[in-house]
């Protein structure tokens, strides 16, 4: 049976290249905090990787610290902003958005319920943060404002750089969760004017249980994981020098084939949802129309439930995903959708289609034969 895999914004495939380079570091196993040669071997190939990283997104290699991906980085910022406030800080008050991915939106769930104040700002219909309220949020009050640059679900692009002036005009620190955007987008943090930035390489073709946090010059900064000097003290541990090797390798990669993918992403994508809109029925795209990931597609389908379609697609070869993978197992409908205010019932019968580098034209093609029956009958037996 012919396998599709279209739920990239989950994780992607290792591209054989950061296999190679990963394999490549066999014999560089010191310690890259240790003084003789297996370790200055280690530090170099760190060193190199960092450099990877700082040019897919802009910035000056010290500006990188390694994580084991972006919830860390994301806790990481959390915890910074919760150390200001501990030690006293004017500024008390947390502005996010409400279709952050979990790894936000339960770090302040959890900061709420120890009494830190956090605000939420809503998204419009498309998934785009209301300007207007956030404008209106933002005060001497406000210590972090963090907005995600594009969502893992619908796909949906920030104004990043001006939502990161917006933060700064009111002496806000700005942090935003690239963790979708980066590889896919360009992405220039000083241009940006960003002071946080997170980031993980299963995203974009590297390893999992990698990932980096742009911690611009002179902004505050708190170790969250306490140990070692490694990192000059901003994130102890041993390095992880394969999956860093390979976090490098991926961005460098990702670097060199932006343009192009970005163009053939979008071209397979709108074939995938032009097709689906002219031979099924009854269909909602989610998310903003060309303000998106260029191979994100929600796509909701009235009077079929997403699991079923998930599961019958999953009999034919085709993987795809409901909502963001974290909240797989659940029969909660997807909490971003339901943000940009979509019926409850076709939050239910949704389905993300996320392309990557191996995605074909041939895939496409099988999931538009697939995918029409499968509805037709599912919407046969519904009893919505
Ligand atoms: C937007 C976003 N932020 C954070 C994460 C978490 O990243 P990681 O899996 O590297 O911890 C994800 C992964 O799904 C994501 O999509």
């Amino acid at each position: 049976m012919k396998t599709v895999y279209l739920d990239n914004n989950a994780t992607t495939e290792v591209a054989k290249e950061v296999l190679e380079a990963m394999d490549g570091v066999g014999n560089a196993y010191g310690n890259a905090s240790s003084m003789h040669a297996f370790g200055r071997e280690s530090s170099r190939l760190i060193e190199q990787a960092r450099h990877q990283i700082a040019k897919l997104i802009g910035s000056d290699d010290d500006e990188i610290i390694f994580t084991s991906g972006g919830t860390e980085s994301d806790n990481t910022v959390f915890s910074i902003a919760r150390d200001l406030i501990d030690q006293g800080s004017e500024r008390k008050k947390i502005v996010t958005s409400s279709i952050e991915h979990p790894a936000i939106i339960e770090t302040c769930r959890y900061l709420v319920s120890r009494g830190y104040l956090i605000q939420y700002v809503p998204v419009d219909a498309t998934g785009k943060v209301k300007l207007d309220v956030l404008e209106k949020l933002l005060g001497d009050d406000v210590l972090l404002v963090s907005i995600m640059a594009a969502n893992n679900e619908t796909g949906t692009i920030q104004d990043i750089k001006n939502i990161s002036s917006m933060a700064h005009a009111c002496g806000a620190l700005f942090h935003t969760d690239a963790v979708q955007a980066v590889g896919k987008l360009q992405v220039d943090v000083h241009d940006m004017d960003i002071d946080y930035l997170s980031l993980s390489g299963h995203k974009f073709h590297g390893p999992k249980g990698i990932g980096a946090l742009y911690i611009r010059k002179g902004v505050p900064f708190e170790a969250f994981v306490k140990g070692g000097h490694q990192e000059q003290g901003r994130r102890a541990g041993t390095y992880n020098t394969a999956g860093i090797v390979g976090l490098g390798k991926a961005a460098e990669l990702a670097l060199a084939y932006m343009n192009d993918e970005h163009t053939r992403l979008w071209d397979l994508r709108e074939k995938l949802r032009k097709e689906i809109q002219s031979t099924i029925p009854e269909v909602t795209v989610n998310g903003h129309p060309y303000d998106c990931l260029p191979g994100t597609l929600n796509v909701s389908f009235a009077r079929a439930e997403g699991e079923s379609i998930l599961l019958m697609l999953d009999l034919n070869g085709i993987a795809v995903s409901t909502g963001s993978a974290c909240a797989t197992g659940s029969l909660e409908p997807s909490y971003v959708l339901l943000a940009s205010g979509l019926d409850i019932e076709l939050a239910h019968g949704s389905i993300r289609f996320s392309l990557g580098r191996f995605t074909t034209e041939a895939d496409i093609e099988y999931v538009l034969r697939t995918l029409p029956p499968i509805i037709k009958r599912l919407r046969e037996i519904s009893t919505l």
